[in-house]
């Protein structure tokens, strides 16, 4: 059921997680499916709601760094990412203390934990209950992120207990996720909703964005089939065919967009932050309408937002394994 967010929903919503309940609710970058981390059958009940592979950890939602710092070892430099960052849309993955109460299947039975502090009523929500709230994006495992409460409700065959409304996400996409290893090293575990540069600039050293493949498959939100609508699509375009739909970027049309059925523009100025931000309803659209069999996308540079919203679109393009 879809509540707008007022004292009587929040107010719901606590009681729900209190007892171990889901609830989707937005965060400044995408829907999550929230539980309460300490509870293991709650944890397992997110598991389910997604058809997630149970390998696949959650990120951890704190309401500051203190709360941080009950379940995770923070250096300098992590501590000053967070001092800086948050609450917004960055995931740090650290190594967990061993007496940490977060559930083990949030964490997949890892050494490390991914935290972060977010913004809005999930922060709020962590705040009032005074424990850690696990959430994944709020969608079925490998399928499109969404980014309003109604695309929330449309992408589960069961329906959700509760979805509070706050409307459209501001960020858009999901957080930037780096990992900090004990020589103070940064590597990049997901582009997300906080650019790389503006990383880069407090912390004066390169993020290594290279992992070995072990690394890699740590975070299987990095896994290559992810982020998928239903109909085949097709990236970095320079020409638009027949009958094909078009994801638009900025003010240059690729060559045949006339013969488009629909064309949906990510950001007419060619601005990162605002295509960031349609991205996932955009391809939702465009994954609905009827007119249209394939999905064709201009090509998006890699900077600033750009870097998540092409790793989006490589995931969404990738051969599904089924
Ligand atoms: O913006 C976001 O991050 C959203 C909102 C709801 O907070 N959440 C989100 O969660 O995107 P999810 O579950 O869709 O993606 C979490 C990613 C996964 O790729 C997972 O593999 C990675 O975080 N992750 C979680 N714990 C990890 C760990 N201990 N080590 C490495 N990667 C981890
Ligand atoms: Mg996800």
């Amino acid at each position: 059921m879809i509540r707008i967010i007022n004292n009587a929903s929040i107010r719901q919503a606590e009681q729900l997680l209190a007892a171990g309940e889901l609830v989707a609710l937005p965060t400044e970058t995408v829907y999550g499916l929230a539980a309460d981390a300490y509870n293991e059958t709650a944890v397992q009940k997110i598991f389910m709601a997604k058809g997630r592979p149970n390998f696949n950890p959650l990120i951890t939602h704190v309401a500051d760094i203190a709360m941080a710092e009950r379940h995770v070892e923070i250096g300098p430099l992590a501590r000053s990412l967070m001092e800086n960052f948050w609450p917004g849309p960055l995931t740090l993955v650290l190594p967990r203390h061993a007496d940490s109460l977060v559930a083990p299947t949030a964490y997949a039975g890892l050494p490390f934990l991914a935290l972060r502090q977010p913004q809005g009523i999930i922060l709020e929500l962590t705040r009032r209950l005074n424990r850690p709230l696990v959430a994944p994006s709020a969608n079925k495992s490998g399928f499109l992120s969404t980014t309003t409460a109604q695309a929330v409700a449309q992408a589960f065959e069961a329906p959700l207990a509760l979805i509070l409304d706050g409307g459209p996400c501001c960020v858009g996409v999901e957080s930037t996720i780096l990992k900090i290893d004990q020589q103070e090293r940064v590597y990049l575990l997901r582009a997300g909703g906080l650019a790389l540069d503006r990383i880069e600039a407090l912390i004066k050293k390169p993020i290594i964005t290279t992992l070995p493949l072990k690394q890699a498959i740590e975070a299987p939100g990095m896994l290559t089939s992810h982020y998928a609508p239903r109909k085949e699509i097709r990236i970095n375009a320079t020409y638009v065919q027949k009958g094909e739909l078009l994801l638009a970027f900025g003010p240059q049309r690729i060559r045949g967009y006339a013969e488009a059925v629909k064309i949906i523009n990510l950001s007419r100025t060619g601005d990162l932050d605002e295509a960031a931000n349609r991205l996932f309803e955009a391809l939702r659209e465009l994954d609905q309408n009827a007119a249209g069999q394939v999905i064709v996308v201009e090509p998006v540079p890699l900077e600033g937002l750009g870097l998540a919203i092409n790793d989006r679109l490589q995931r969404a393009a990738a051969p599904r394994k089924q």
